[in-house]
């Protein structure tokens, strides 16, 4: 035999030099959950990794990732009941905790990027991304509020916006109202193929976000977010994020859409960040508490194999724990 591929594996050293494909905490943006209030840190049942946490708690954390290496946040509010209405005004409220927070965030970490995120769902008494007019979820109306939403979140210190919102036009209604406010140099992360999955479970737990069940309010998102059958069609949304403005694109969940994040990567020039959603999480911690799988050795494959399927950026509650069980290992 003239060639014998095990050769290239027969010492860590050799492995090492041969790697492919790395993960590292440039790679990782850390997902966290704000609420209002103080000393809160409550655990969420069904995501076992994260926590909500009050200003003040959150503060500490930041402050524990970064020391890790980690200099990606996106930052998702939990909205209590009484600040929710039909059209989500509270999402660009001044007094909204959550832009208040963002500023206080920045002030004391001001070389971190903060991610914002743009969609009614939290907002909103329906649940839905964008508002609900006669059981329909109104697109134009819907952009018209989001783009109002992103220029409070530029506002408040957000140096990236993320719009998750799927609805048409966005990006290039978001771009427009940021640089006519002047915020030429806030970025945008599209949510660009956000499919209709129902691993977003733990998320909405998180946040108390699903949409309501109502039978005059759509109970699902598959008139905005894309089918799960689908992966053509996330060349369409990419084409027009590309023309629209966006500064990085998102393929979202990950795991179960590698295929459509090595599309994008072959078909734009633009980074790719893929969302580890909740749900895909939750399944992995699941296994491991039951002893069917080592944990130390699943998390860190399943982000490995995000970046090899072309993942620039991985937005993943594992971020932390990931560098924690590197250090430990070197
Ligand atoms: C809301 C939003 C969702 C997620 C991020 N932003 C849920 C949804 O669209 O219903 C999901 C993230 C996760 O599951 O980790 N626009």
């Amino acid at each position: 035999m003239l060639q014998r591929p095990r050769r290239n594996r027969k010492s860590a050293s050799i492995r090492k030099m041969i790697q492919e494909n790395r993960v590292t905490a440039d790679d990782l943006i850390m997902p966290l959950f704000l609420v209002d209030g103080k000393g809160v840190e409550q655990k969420i049942p069904s995501l076992p990794v994260a926590y909500r946490r009050s200003l003040d708690k959150m503060l500490k954390e930041i402050a524990a990732c970064v020391k890790l290496g980690l200099h990606s946040f996106i930052l998702f509010p939990k909205i209590p009941k009484k600040h929710k209405d039909k059209t989500g005004t509270y999402s660009y409220d001044p007094d909204n905790f959550y832009l208040k927070a963002a500023q206080k965030i920045k002030n004391k970490f001001p070389q971190i990027t903060l991610i914002s995120d743009v969609a009614l769902d939290p907002y909103s008494i329906d649940g839905h991304d964008g508002i609900v007019e006669d059981g329909r979820i109104v697109n134009d109306t819907s952009v018209g509020v989001l783009a109002r939403v992103a220029i409070a979140q530029a506002e408040a210190g957000f140096d990236v916006i993320g719009p998750s919102d799927m609805m048409d036009g966005r990006v290039e209604a978001i771009r427009e109202a940021l640089d006519e406010a002047e915020y030429t140099e806030v970025s945008i992360m599209s949510y660009t193929a956000k499919y209709a999955s129902g691993f977003y479970g733990p998320f909405r737990d998180a946040l108390d976000s699903a949409p309501v069940s109502d039978p005059s309010i759509p109970k699902d998102k598959k008139t905005y977010q894309m089918d799960p059958a689908n992966s053509r069609e996330a060349l369409i949304e990419a084409e027009l994020d590309e023309m629209e403005g966006a500064d990085f694109m998102m393929v979202k969940p990950a795991v179960h859409y590698l295929d459509v994040i090595r599309q994008l990567k072959d078909n734009t020039s633009l980074p790719i960040a893929a969302y580890h959603v909740s749900g895909e999480c939750a399944m992995l911690i699941a296994a491991c508490k039951n002893g069917w799988l080592d944990y130390e050795t699943v998390m860190p494959e399943t982000l490995l194999s995000i970046k090899r399927a072309g993942a620039d950026l991985i937005l993943t509650y594992f971020a932390k724990e990931f560098l924690m069980i590197q250090k430990k290992k070197k």
